[in-house]
């Protein structure tokens, strides 16, 4: 009875013929035989995920119409340089947790519940669905940020080394997040990556890594976790998307970090994606996702959560309100921007904008200072479980 009053209002409100959930079922159900056709082996993970080993060739991104002539990009033309020293900052992710990984020629694609794929994130061609949850979004859930913004030049992608935490006590239809974003308001595109607890797409409240992104190319928004909708081209055989990461960082402990590049090939336009070093790219997104999204206006840095009016909100971060002391909060370190030579260059203090839209529950602080493996700074952000 509710899902058919959201079916009536979105027809309404958005002008088209009342779109059908036996569409985008269909779209579902193509997109994972599609998968299901293309596996030459499936790995099951110590913790129980199971990801199929996709044909490179055949998977999720080349269902997209849009990528129908693409042709696949093994690299990018140059990988990003980093000008003077890049420090290493305490523990770094382990990259395939010991899990077995994708033979050559495959790649790794996480396998989730039908319905989960229904509830989260449509594929493209399940509009009805996606302007349901676009239209019914704003007035029952709340989004909050807590970081750091670049606005003030053009750019051609973002790094970070990010803090990872174990976020308990995030709801079922909630999610806790630390991530970077490359953007271009203009060309209706973002693209992010990082790590998340996310329980509605991944039924557990593990921190795993994750991109997210949209596009605009036929100015219908939509928002694509992974490869869950079809886009994003993998190339890498151990890195997978939606794994989680097991070595978290401890309060007043050791810290575990990892970092993760998105930049601009200014040769053919695509967006990539790297984990750990530049020249570890995950795979990437095609210039043909986006309509003129050739470099990036304004880059963000930080925690995100979303949670439902009324509900007490998921702890950010480390669950600590910003601080000085780098194993405290949770923080963001070796902050940088690309130039259009793919040259890494740290944000410098100036171009630090803090940006908190509910300082009582969350906020950044600027300057972390931490001396772990050289002198940087950085800053911290989150706080506690809150209640509006
Ligand atoms: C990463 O995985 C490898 C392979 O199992 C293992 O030898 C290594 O100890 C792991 N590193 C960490 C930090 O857990
Ligand atoms: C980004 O730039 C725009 C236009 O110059 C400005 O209006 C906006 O306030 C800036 N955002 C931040 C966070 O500084
Ligand atoms: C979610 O997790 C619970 C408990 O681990 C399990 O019983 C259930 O089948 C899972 N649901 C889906 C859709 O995987
Ligand atoms: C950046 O991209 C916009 C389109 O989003 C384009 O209009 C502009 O010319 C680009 N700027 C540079 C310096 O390439």
């Amino acid at each position: 009875m509710v899902f058919l009053i959201f079916l009536f209002l979105s027809g309404l409100v958005s002008g088209v013929k009342i779109p059908t959930l036996k569409a985008a079922e269909q779209a579902v159900t193509a997109h994972l035989e599609n998968i299901e056709r293309n596996t030459i082996k499936t790995i099951k993970t110590k913790d129980a995920d199971i990801f199929d080993c996709v044909d490179i060739y055949k998977q999720p991104a080349f269902s997209h119409p849009l990528l129908k002539d693409h042709k696949l990009q093994m690299n990018p033309s140059s990988y990003p340089m980093v000008i003077g020293n890049d420090h290493h900052h305490g523990n770094t992710e382990n990259e395939s947790n010991g899990d077995e990984n994708c033979p050559e020629g495959t790649v790794p694609v996480h396998r989730l519940p039908k319905d989960v794929i229904l509830k989260s994130t449509p594929s493209r061609s399940s509009r009805s669905i996606l302007q349901i949850n676009h239209f019914f979004r704003p007035p029952f859930y709340h989004k909050y940020v807590a970081e750091v913004r670049k606005n003030d030049s053009i750019t051609y992608g973002a790094a970070a080394n990010l803090n990872v935490y174990a976020v308990p006590d995030v709801g079922p239809n909630q999610v806790s997040s630390s991530r970077i974003q490359v953007m271009n308001p203009a060309a209706g595109a973002y693209l992010a990556g990082g790590w998340t607890v996310n329980p509605k797409l991944f039924n557990d409240t593990n921190t795993r890594l994750f991109v997210t992104w949209s596009g605009d190319t036929d100015g219908l928004f939509q928002e694509c976790y992974n490869m869950l909708c079809p886009g994003f081209v993998q190339i890498n055989t151990k890195v997978k998307l939606g794994m989680i990461l097991k070595h978290v960082s401890l309060f007043n402990g050791p810290q575990i970090t990892f970092k993760i590049y998105i930049f601009n090939d200014g040769r053919d336009g695509n967006w990539w994606l790297a984990f750990k070093t530049p020249s570890n790219v995950i795979g990437y997104w095609p210039r043909k996702l986006f309509r003129n999204f050739a470099n990036a206006s304004e880059l963000r840095y930080g925690g995100y959560t979303s949670c439902r009016l009324g509900e007490t909100c998921p702890a950010m971060g480390s669950g600590r309100r910003p601080s000085q002391k780098h194993d405290h909060s949770c923080f963001f370190i070796e902050v940088q921007y690309l130039d259009v030579n793919k040259n890494v260059h740290q944000v410098s203090d100036e171009q630090h904008i803090p940006f908190a839209n509910q300082k009582d529950c969350y906020d950044v602080g600027k300057y972390l200072h931490y001396s772990g493996g050289g002198e940087a700074f950085g800053f911290g952000f989150g706080g506690p479980k809150c209640k509006m």
